[in-house]
């Protein structure tokens, strides 16, 4: 691994941001890698813009490796006042672009941001979605999940679960 992009790496998860549960988060996505066995949750929030629906805010927790979270970081920032179909636009090297170039090995966990961005933008970009923009609309009455960590500790999307969609190298993002 060259020592321009560990510096990098460890640049941003010296300071990471947006880090964490987003309250009253209008959409959710979470993947996980097939490959690694590492997950990533990205809350997203929108507002509107001169007419258009764009990115207000996004977060994310990861478990994953550094590369994963330094990319998710520089991501949330990026895809900021970006529409949804903007965003989805944008490849994971793209949204880890200020990490420089990327070792072979550490290319699935851009993959992994690129997954969560889209898993939880998907339903926003299509033109007839609905108000409610979650992936995973919870069960009424059910608890909505707070963090990664709830969803393990409830894993049933009845109970406030959300599914977690797994990526195989392979099969790189629709
Ligand atoms: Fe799997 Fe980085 S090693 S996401």
């Amino acid at each position: 691994m060259n020592e321009d992009f560990q510096s990098r790496v460890t640049a941003a998860m010296a300071n990471p941001q947006n880090m964490g549960e987003l309250p009253n988060a209008d959409s959710i996505g979470t993947v996980g890698s097939a490959e690694c066995g590492d997950m990533l949750r990205v809350w997203v929030k929108f507002k509107e813009e001169g007419g258009r629906k764009v990115i207000d805010r996004a977060s994310f927790q990861s478990f994953g490796c550094e590369t994963a979270i330094a990319a998710a970081s520089l991501a949330m920032e990026l895809i900021r006042g970006k529409t949804p179909a903007e965003a989805l636009a944008m490849r994971g090297e793209e949204l880890a672009k200020d990490l420089g170039p990327l070792p072979p090995t550490k290319v699935h966990c851009t993959a992994l941001v690129e997954g969560a961005i889209r898993q939880a933008l998907e339903p926003a970009a299509q033109p007839a979605a609905a108000p409610a923009l979650s992936s995973a609309p919870p069960t009424p009455g059910a608890p909505a999940p707070s963090s990664l960590m709830d969803s393990f500790n409830k894993p049933d999307p009845k109970k406030g679960g959300v599914k977690v969609v797994f990526l195989r190298e392979s099969e790189p993002p629709a």
